[in-house]
């Protein structure tokens, strides 16, 4: 069996890029009572997030839910929208080593769409694996910091 040298510690947060952004976070936070953060913006990915408990007790904040707002044309988000009506965009698994992570991944022939992680929303590292390495998925590693 492989040694791997980093944990999957769960869903981190799973991305969404709505069509109404505003529609979707009066959903989650009006109708479905959930907290939702103040947005950030995340000038790396070009894109304004929106942090939304997925669970109604607070004590237990994670897994979150992220509404994702294109901030430019050129954002990958405005790629997705302009493909789709909209819809889940990506899954955060976070992980408690993500450079060894990628490390040991990309010996594994898996390939990212950076070259190294980089900043991700409050204070976190993160890395997009590249969708054809997981059967179509965006998935996201995640590391908190
Ligand atoms: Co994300």
């Amino acid at each position: 069996m492989d040694h791997r040298p980093f944990r999957v510690l769960g869903i981190h947060h799973v991305g969404l890029a709505p069509k109404a952004p505003s529609v979707t976070q009066h959903f989650l936070a009006n109708i479905l009572g959930l907290s939702a953060h103040e947005p950030e913006t995340i000038e790396s990915q070009r894109i304004r997030c929106t942090q939304v408990n997925s669970l109604s007790d607070v004590r237990d904040p994670q897994p979150l839910l992220e509404i994702l707002e294109p901030t430019s044309v050129d954002s990958p988000i405005s790629k997705f929208l302009s493909e789709r009506k909209g819809g889940i965009h990506h899954l955060a698994l976070e992980v408690d080593d993500i450079h060894s992570a990628v490390t040991y991944l990309r010996t594994k022939q898996v390939t990212f769409l950076s070259e190294a992680p980089s900043p991700g929303s409050h204070g976190t590292q993160v890395i997009f694996v590249h969708p054809k390495d997981a059967g179509g998925i965006l998935v996201e590693l995640v590391q908190r910091g």
